[in-house]
């Protein structure tokens, strides 16, 4: 059944097509995060991933907080043990689903980017 439109994904300017090969699934430390930022003329699109074991979550790279990218080098966006998102900014700490449990936007989530698994690859979705 095809959605109607008002329940159509909404794509963000400049964000990758569904398919488009983001890095290989082995690029990912388990657990680990990667950082991805894609250009459309002047328009950006931020994202990154999350992988835990065979498991891959994509996030728009925003804290609900203010705004900010979550990670301030390059590809940090986990904590020291791994368990947890981290935004540098102000130190909200996120769940691996997205789920903010402390600081300063607790009970807010990151907001979702579809990506999936294709034969080793992370792709978008
Ligand atoms: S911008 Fe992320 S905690 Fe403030």
């Amino acid at each position: 059944m095809t959605p109607a439109p008002s329940e159509a994904p909404r794509r963000r300017p400049a964000q990758p097509l569904p398919g488009a090969r983001l890095c290989a699934l082995s690029d990912l430390a388990d657990p680990g995060a990667k950082g991805f930022l894609f250009r459309e003329g002047d328009r950006l699109f931020q994202g990154f991933v999350v992988r835990k074991g065979d498991g891959i979550k994509g996030f728009l790279d925003r804290c609900p907080h203010a705004g900010f990218p979550l990670a301030l080098v390059p590809d940090r966006y986990l904590t020291r043990e791994k368990d947890l998102i981290i935004c540098a900014s102000h130190g909200a700490l996120f769940r691996l689903d997205g789920l903010c449990i402390g600081g300063p936007c607790a009970g807010a989530r990151l907001l979702s980017w579809p990506v999936g698994l294709d034969q080793g690859w992370v792709v978008a979705a």
